[in-house]
């Protein structure tokens, strides 16, 4: 599906003696990844896109962000509900630049380190250092719990803390998976794979499930199961 802050990956091979160019377009690339996540945690992708569009050409790098007045910045969010969004936007921005000492516009690409500035979660973090710096870190949704759990059959309270845990962990485990397979081949994947878990989970492993259409109902613990009961009650021996 297009969407807005969905770019062809950057291959920082091309870039060879170009290094601050690239550390240029990747920060770019991150600070409209990290907008458009915080956006999309309470918000519909066709609600937030054109909110997306105007935000980033309003403020399209994080330096035109920290200066902006805050009042400018509510205002531009007005519609999308959840104020402290916004706020937290402003003030990672502004955190980012105190702490670069102003020097180009390059957000880390470490998960951990981006979780250092107001307002990046584990979430936000893990999406930013996959989807923009193409970087083996997991992320977890609600759409993404969803998608895994029913997989490994978990059967848990996926909002409950020991479940979240689990599925943290499952998630790691893939990512780190998913990018030894594909190694020096492309490193898009694990930005691919975990946009792919999380378009998955609003579009097909909804809370009501379209498992007909689901392209890895195969694999799914929970389907195979339900199928074996629905198999034994048609056939009973
Ligand atoms: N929901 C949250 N982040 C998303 C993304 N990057 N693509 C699609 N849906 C999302």
């Amino acid at each position: 599906r297009s969407m807005p802050w969905r770019k062809r990956w950057i291959d920082p091979k091309d870039f060879e003696g170009r290094e601050q160019e690239l550390g240029s377009v990747l920060g770019k690339r991150a600070y409209e990844v990290w907008v458009s996540e915080v956006m999309l945690q309470q918000t519909r992708v066709s609600t937030v896109i054109p909110y997306f569009n105007k935000w980033i050409s309003k403020w399209p790098t994080v330096e035109n962000l920290a200066a902006a007045n805050h009042d400018d910045v509510l205002s531009v969010w007005k519609g999308l509900g959840y104020y402290s969004r916004a706020t937290r936007l402003h003030e990672g921005a502004k955190a980012m630049i105190a702490k670069s000492f102003g020097s180009s516009c390059l957000l880390p690409s470490d998960a951990t380190e981006l979780q250092e500035f107001p307002g990046i979660g584990r979430y936000t973090a893990g999406a930013v250092s996959s989807i923009a710096f193409g970087k083996a870190e997991p992320v977890l949704d609600g759409n993404v719990a969803r998608v895994l759990s029913r997989q490994l059959g978990l059967y848990m309270d996926v909002k409950d803390k020991k479940a979240s845990d689990i599925l943290w962990e499952q998630a790691d485990q893939l990512i780190k998976r998913v990018s030894n397979y594909t190694e020096a081949s492309t490193s898009a994947i694990p930005g691919q794979w975990n946009q792919a878990l999380m378009e998955l989970g609003s579009t097909i492993c909804t809370p009501r499930p379209r498992c007909d259409e689901c392209p890895i109902q195969g694999t799914c613990r929970v389907y195979s199961e339900g199928q074996a009961l629905s198999d034994k009650r048609q056939s009973p021996t």
